[in-house]
């Protein structure tokens, strides 16, 4: 267990990374993790086109070389032809965690109907949980919202780091006390 955490922040984006809009996603995903977390943390951020070896890669080093603990994507998981987010995701993770997605798509379709078009999922890598967020920034605080609670006892059981949080923002919940 590392004590200052390491978390990949993963805007996946084929516009962002050539630099023809500017990132949203990725600062939104670090301003919502300043907020609530309350335990050391370092960001790990990376800007990447929408290609599944690409994202595979970055996925991977993140994990395995940088040592994050959690690694959160935005962006590639609707169903255009360049959206392979999700496919990245299950190619390198030993098992995949579809709660998060089936979560993530419920409290998102109180906002707007065109949620289900997200196929974001969740996976677990070594020591380290991947989880995908649609790349529209204010997607990014209604599911992490929804998710957040179960995050730090989901890299509890994976070994990775200890996390807390501001409980004004978000409760983690650690059924064992
Ligand atoms: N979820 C939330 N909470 N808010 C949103 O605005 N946008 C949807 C969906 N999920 C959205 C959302 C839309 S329009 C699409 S196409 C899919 O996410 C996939 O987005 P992505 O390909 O940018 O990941």
């Amino acid at each position: 267990m590392s004590l200052n955490a390491r978390i990949g922040i993963v805007t996946v984006s084929d516009r962002a990374s050539r630099g023809e809009y500017e990132d949203r996603g990725g600062p939104a995903i670090h301003a919502y993790l300043t907020a609530v977390l309350t335990s050391p943390w370092q960001a790990v951020p990376r800007v990447i086109a929408d290609e599944q070896p690409l994202i595979e890669q970055t996925l991977v080093a993140l994990c395995d070389v940088e040592g994050c603990s959690l690694v959160i994507t935005t962006g590639g998981t609707g169903p255009a032809l360049r959206d392979v987010t999700p496919e990245a995701t299950a190619a390198v993770c030993a098992k995949l965690l579809p709660g998060f997605g089936e979560l993530m798509r419920k409290v998102s379709l109180e906002k707007v109907p065109t949620a289900i078009l997200s196929r974001q999922t969740a996976g677990i890598r070594g020591h380290s949980l991947i989880v995908n967020l649609p790349g529209q920034p204010r997607a990014i605080r209604e599911c992490l919202e929804a998710v957040m609670p179960a995050i730090p006892y989901c890299i509890d059981l994976i070994g990775g780091a200890y996390l807390t949080t501001d409980p004004a923002q978000v409760v983690a919940f650690r059924p064992k006390g």
